[in-house]
Order: C-alpha cells, then sequence, then structure tokens
C-alpha cells in the first residue's frame, strides 16, 4: 500500500512528460509549419522567412501575391516542376514534393507576414 502511494505520484510526472512530447510536434505539424516542411523537402537550401538566398523570401512571395486568389494553385504547380523568369534570372529547380504536402508548404508560405 505505502509503495503504491509513493510510486504513483513519480508515473503521473512522467506520463505528463511522455504527453507533452507527443503533443508539441503534433500542434506543430497542425498549424502548417513552414519551417519544419521546408527543411525537410530541402526548400530551405534556397529559400528563408525574410531574406533572399537563391531564391526569394517567403515574405516576398506573400507580398507579391496577396490578394491573388488563383496563386497558391499556380504556385503548387511551380514548385512541383520547378521554373523561372518572375524573380530573377535564377530559375528553380523541380522538387519532388507530394500534393499533400506541397499544398500545405504553398499555404504556408502565401501565409507568412
Ligand atoms: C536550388 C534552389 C531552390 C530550391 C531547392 C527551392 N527553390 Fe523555390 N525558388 C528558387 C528560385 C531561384 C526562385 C525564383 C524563380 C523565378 O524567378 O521564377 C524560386 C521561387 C519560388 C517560389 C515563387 C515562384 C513564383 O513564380 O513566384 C515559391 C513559392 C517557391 N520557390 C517555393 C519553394 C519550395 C516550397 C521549395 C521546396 C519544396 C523550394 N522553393 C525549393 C530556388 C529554389
Amino acid at each position: 500500500m505505502r509503495r503504491i502511494r509513493s510510486t504513483k505520484p513519480y508515473a503521473s510526472t512522467i506520463a505528463v512528460a511522455a504527453c507533452t512530447l507527443l503533443i508539441i510536434p503534433t500542434i506543430a505539424a497542425a498549424a502548417g509549419d513552414a519551417t519544419a516542411l521546408a527543411a525537410k523537402y530541402n526548400c530551405s537550401a534556397c529559400h528563408a522567412v525574410d531574406k533572399t538566398i537563391v531564391g526569394p523570401a517567403y515574405k516576398a512571395i506573400a507580398a507579391k501575391y496577396a490578394g491573388d486568389a488563383g496563386a497558391a494553385a499556380r504556385l503548387e504547380r511551380k514548385v512541383k516542376d520547378g521554373g523561372g523568369g518572375v524573380w530573377g534570372p535564377v530559375p528553380m529547380p523541380p522538387n519532388n514534393v507530394p500534393d499533400g504536402d506541397v499544398k500545405a508548404l504553398v499555404e504556408s508560405i502565401l501565409a507568412t507576414k
């Protein structure tokens, strides 16, 4: 009896810690974490949130297409197929990203403030 009482608070602390570790990444993913996906698909090699690397900053992309209802669909295609001529002389190479993730990536880029 005594042993059970003394181990119980300890066990629940572990349970809370374990839940926290599981929940935090889930929340980040649900919020459409652009940086996590961008890192996963190597977009971060050429793009950053607020400065030009090889490609334009996500903030600049969001500002350029603000209010453009067709932008998301066009940009999803362009991320997959690659292409150039919009931001400068350097084209973007094609990126091998599954449809669900390309949608999430473009949505989160267009929502960058
Ligand atoms: C090798 C470098 C490189 C990588 C990797 C790269 N990009 Fe790009 N990206 C560019 C360049 C360069 C441009 C500008 C192309 C242009 O001028 O049309 C660009 C443009 C864009 C645009 C704007 C396109 C437009 O027509 O306005 C989006 C959105 C974008 N990239 C998203 C991504 C995403 C998402 C990834 C990862 C899946 C990615 N990029 C990976 C170099 C890259």
